[in-house]
Formats: structure tokens, sequence, C-alpha cells
């Protein structure tokens, strides 16, 4: 389709002053799976702020390829930078070519089999600790196994386990107001309120910890192996100059705030969707059984798992962690026939082209099936965005694909998957990532 054919449109429905919040805060998905039925480029209201949402996938792959024109920024990103300073995640189009080949070697092929020892010795503690018949708590529990796992990769076991517990439990109290803070007015974030009062001391716990992790490596000078000591040996082609001690910082925190709530969310919706589907569930034993025969998964068994990878895909198809982020208009553009003035808000969301039924046949059926490779060779270009595209995607997809798929393959190598009643699978409203609310998993030994 050439750009003159996409069309724009506005989403009905906007309530003074809060435009499009509620259906956006209670149903998202929902919402925004709705909005292609208004046009290609579709205008919402986030509280009074026009925003636009490119709806079709090449307008989307448009939009997320010309990273200098819409660029990282607005209240999102400057929020996020609260935390993760001027990272690879949060920095804008000027600094980001940099930044981005500075911290490449930590995500290189023989670097990521590193990492996959750490994956398999966490995801072994686990599942170990587990009787015949657990029933767990799914996000909580997963969410602690993925924060061990990226702690373990940045820090190797040379940091004590105390001072990893205590940089985890302040990024996660750092972490989860972060889109409250984020729609909540300036003037009531500077209040001394107790839980204002807790994220900035949860800031600054986690800022000292990490810089004097720094200040010891430098110290030492010692290759560790680790993620840490790829990024301190990090020398720019260019200049041949490393990062300083507070882009460090920053590279630090973005790891851990892009590879936790993402992993953990991953994992928790495939083993909700795996229960509700037990034909899925079958074939997904068929296949570990036959290749693990009921042992653990390892870096090298992946590649013989690939309807295990396809769940991830397809989990992440369906409850794309990443539900909603932003761009911001860094001049003039035209697009999809509608001129955005420099500043405008641009609201990128898989969900819109993830689940319409012109990019995905029965948009809605969990089809793990559907990423076999002659299957998912018909898909239109920029089909899947679940680890966004262009030079801003993910630069831990394999890490994240792999660290999933391995967790999957060992947590059901010899169980099933049941969902216990009372689930309430409603995604948490303002959570960074998209998750449910509430779920509790049987894990049964077969
Ligand atoms: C299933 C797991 C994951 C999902 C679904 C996911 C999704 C995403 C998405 C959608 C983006 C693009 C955001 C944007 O364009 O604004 C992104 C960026 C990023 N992710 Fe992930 N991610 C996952 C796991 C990870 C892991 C495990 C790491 C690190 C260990 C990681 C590190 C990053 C970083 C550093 C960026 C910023 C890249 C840049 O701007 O150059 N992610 N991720």
């Amino acid at each position: 389709m050439s750009v003159a054919t996409f069309v724009a449109g506005t989403a009905p429905g906007a309530l003074p002053g809060l435009g499009h919040m509620v259906p956006l805060l209670r149903h998202p998905t929902e919402f925004l799976a709705s909005l292609p039925e208004h046009g290609d480029l579709v205008e919402i209201r986030l509280g009074r702020t026009r925003a636009y949402v490119p709806c079709h996938p090449e307008l989307l792959r448009q939009v997320l390829t010309d990273d200098r024109t819409f660029d990282k920024g607005g209240t999102y990103y400057d929020k996020a930078r609260d935390m993760a300073g001027n990272g690879v995640a949060t920095c804008p189009h000027q600094d980001h070519r940099r930044q981005r080949r500075l911290i490449q070697p930590a995500f290189h092929r023989t670097q990521l089999e590193r990492y996959g020892l750490v994956m398999e010795a966490e995801v072994g503690v686990l599942t170990d600790s587990w009787g015949d018949e657990p029933v767990v708590d799914a996000y909580p529990e997963l969410y602690s196994l993925a924060a061990r796992i990226v702690t373990r990769t940045l820090f190797g076991t040379h940091v004590d386990e105390d001072v990893v517990a205590g940089i985890r439990r302040s990024f996660e109290a750092a972490f989860s107001g972060f889109f409250r803070q984020m729609f909540m007015p300036e003037a009531l974030r500077r209040l001394p309120l107790p839980a204002n009062l807790r994220h900035r001391r949860a800031l600054r716990h986690l800022r000292g910890t990490v810089e004097r992790i720094i200040a010891e490596y430098r110290r030492s000078g010692a290759d560790r192996g680790d993620l840490l000591s790829v990024l301190l040996a990090a020398r720019d082609e260019g200049d041949g100059a490393g990062m300083a001690d507070g882009e460090i910082h920053d590279q630090v925190v973005t790891v851990l705030a892009a590879g936790t709530e993402t992993v953990a969310a991953t994992l928790t919706w495939a083993c909700y969707l795996l229960s509700q589907n037990p034909a899925a569930q079958r074939e997904l034993h068929e296949e570990v059984d036959t290749v693990l025969k009921g042992g653990p998964a390892g870096w090298g068994d992946i590649p013989q798992l690939p309807y295990t990878d396809h769940v991830i895909n397809e989990t992440i198809r369906l409850y794309p962690p990443g539900w909603l982020f932003t761009r911001v208009t860094a001049t003039d553009v035209e697009l999809a026939g509608r001129h955005l003035a420099q500043g405008t808000t641009v609201v990128i969301s898989p969900a819109p082209v993830h689940r319409h039924s012109s990019v995905f046949e029965r948009p809605l059926e969990f089809d793990p099936g559907r990423w076999a490779e002659d299957r998912a060779a018909a898909l239109p270009r920029g089909a899947f965005v679940g680890f966004g595209a262009g030079p801003r995607k993910c630069i831990g997809d394999g890490f994240g694909a792999a660290e999933c798929a391995m967790a999957l393959a060992t947590m059901v190598s010899g169980r099933s998957i049941r969902c216990e009643p009372g689930a309430d699978v409603r995604p948490v409203p303002l959570a960074a990532f998209y998750r449910p609310r509430h779920l509790f998993l049987r894990l049964p030994r077969r």
C-alpha cells in the first residue's frame, strides 16, 4: 500500500477533560484494537492532549523506522528518564546510535550463551523448589525469576546476594508507581506524600548501590564475563572512548527495567493461555518430552524447541508486555494525510495490528502454529511488533525470547499447567507492562 492511500480518522467517544483515558485504562487492548475501524492513523485524546495511533502495519513501521522524525520524548519518556536517565532506551535520537553501538557487544551471541548458563541455573532453582503439585501466584513467582536472571546476568555471582536483593527491592519500589507517576500532575508529584517519598527513596538507594558496584568493578579491572564487565570494556569505534560511570549506571538501570517485567509478563500470559488451550498444551508437551525427556532445558536445546518458541511469540502477539509507548514529532510532518505539528504525541501500541483480521486470520485465537515458517512467511511486513521495529527495536529480543522459551520448556517438562479458580485476568490498571491482576497456577507432575 502506498502512503497516499492511508486514511486518517478520529476515535469517537472522547469525554471532556478525560478524552479516552477511561477505556484506555479499563479495557486497553479492546480499545486500542478497535481503532482501525476509524482509519489507518487514528486521533485519540489522552486527557486534553491530542495523540495519534498508527493502526496499519506499514504506517506503524514507517513511524518506528524514522526515529529522527518520531523521536523518543514526551511525558512517558520524561518519567522513564527519572529512573533510567539517558540510557539507550530513553535517550533521544541524537545520542542513540553511539549508545547502541557501545552496548551492542553485551548482547552478542557469545555473551548470550554465557547468560544462558545463568538462566538455566535460576530456572532450575525455581522448579526444584516446587513440590509435586505446587500452586503458585503466577506473576510474583515469575517476576522474581526474571529479576534474579537479569541481576545475575548483569553482576554475575561477584556481588553479594543481599546487595543484589536490595537492588531488586528498590528497583521494584521505584518502578511499581511508574504509570501512576506519569499521569499524576506535576504539583501532586512534588508533594511529600508517602508514595512519592517511597519512590524517591527507592531511586536514591538504587542509584547509590549501582554506583558503588560500578566503582568496585572499575577498581578491580577484571573481566568477569557478565554484562556489566562488557559495558565497562566497551569502546566507541570512532573515538575509542568508553562510557562514563553515569552512563553505565543508566544502562544498568535500563537493562533492569527493560528485562524484568517484560519477561515475567510474557511467561505469566503464556501459562494462562496454555491452561485455556489444552490442544496447544498437548503439542508443547509432545515437543518438550521428545527433546528434554523429562529434564530441564539448556541453551543448546532452544533450536530444537520451535513450538515452544511459537508459543512465546503467539503470547506476545496477543498480550504484548510493551502495550503502549510513545514518540514525539521532532519536526512538522505529514502522516496519512494529516499535518502533525512538531511536538505531537504519537502512541505506539501493537494491539491495533496484532489483533486485526486483515493482518492475522482469526486474530483473537491462540494459535502458536501460525508462527511455523510457511505460515509466518505469508504474513504482511510489519505484522509483528512485539519487540518494536527499526533502530530502536528491542536489543534484548534474543535474550528475552530465549529466556522465556527456556523457562517455559523446563516448567512444563514433566508438569501440566492449570489455572486455579477465581483468576482475574483483566490487566492491572496503570501498570507499565501489561499483566493480569490475579492468577494462580497449579503445576502438577504429569
Ligand atoms: C519478552 C520480552 C521483551 C519484550 C516483549 C520487549 C519489548 C521491547 C519493546 C517493544 C521495545 C521497543 C520500545 C520502543 O520502541 O520505544 C524494547 C526496547 C528495549 N528492550 Fe526489550 N523487550 C523484552 C525483553 C528485553 C530484555 C530481556 C532486555 C535486556 C536484557 C531488553 C532490553 C531492551 C532495551 C535496552 C531496549 C531499548 C532499545 C533501544 O532503544 O535501542 N528487552 N523492548
